[in-house]
């Protein structure tokens, strides 16, 4: 019998096998089999880096503000067993074609720097649809807007599904990513009514896969995609990012 639905999306590669956010971890992440990744930017110095705290201390052997340094002195920093702090463009290297993106933009500044490095991949020959851009910040995601009428979007909702809502159809947005404490089965109807895919973070546990599946989301972000992957299906594999209409 085919597994049921549930997109696996390693939450900063496989951040529960390796250090996250590094190319070690989502090179973990493509060899479990997560059909998407996701990864959190900052722009600093001109350049778009891999790293989810405003501050290096707890994933580094750096200290300070991520946005206060040098990319040299960034790039010259240990992520985790020698791992450096990646650039977008090499995560894009490495994930080409192998899974869905999804960018958290995570610091202020990081959509146009961000809808520029899309445009030159996808000109390289990068298959535009592998993204997926979030972010928590509002006005970074209106930006992205802009810059790019064809990107497809995620808005990070928070606690504040009904604000999410809204902002999710200003903007023609793919999917709301919720917090799997906030998700219940209305919210996720009402989401689905607006035509938008539910993603739930971060989800580990059997218990809470099978929670988050029964309310019917329908994807989620794990550190650990083999949990998602042995008791799910990915679809037929035509889409990384599969639309309600997609599956199989
Ligand atoms: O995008 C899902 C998740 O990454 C949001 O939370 O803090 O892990 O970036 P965080
Ligand atoms: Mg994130």
């Amino acid at each position: 019998m085919a597994k049921p639905f549930l997109l696996c999306i390693g939450h900063r590669g496989a951040m529960g096998h390796e250090p996250e956010n590094t190319l070690r971890s989502l090179r973990k992440a493509l060899a479990l089999g997560a059909k998407c990744v996701e990864i959190d930017v900052y722009h600093v110095d001109g350049r778009l880096v891999v790293i989810h705290d405003d501050r290096l201390e707890r994933t580094t052997n750096g200290a300070g503000f991520v946005m206060d340094q040098s990319f040299a002195y960034l790039r010259s920093l240990d992520a985790g067993l020698g791992e450096r702090i990646p650039t977008l463009e090499e995560v894009c290297g490495l994930v080409d074609g192998k899974a869905g993106l999804n960018i958290e933009l995570k610091g202020p500044g990081t959509s146009l720097p961000t809808a520029l490095v899309v445009a030159r991949l996808a000109q390289a020959g990068f298959d535009r649809d592998a993204f997926l851009v979030s972010s928590f910040n509002h006005r970074e995601l209106e930006l992205m807007r802009q810059a790019d009428p064809g990107i497809r979007l995620g808005v990070l909702a928070g606690t504040h599904l009904e604000q999410g809502l809204g902002l999710a159809e200003r903007l023609g947005a793919f999917s709301v990513h919720l917090p799997m404490e906030a998700v219940n089965r209305a919210g996720v109807g009402q989401a689905h009514d607006n035509g938008l895919m539910v993603y739930a973070y971060t989800v580990n546990r059997a218990s809470d896969l099978a929670r988050m599946h029964a309310y019917g989301v329908d994807g989620v972000f794990t550190n650990y995609p083999e949990r998602v992957l042995e008791r799910y299906g990915q679809g037929d594999g035509s889409a990384w990012w599969p639309g309600r209409d997609d599956r199989t």
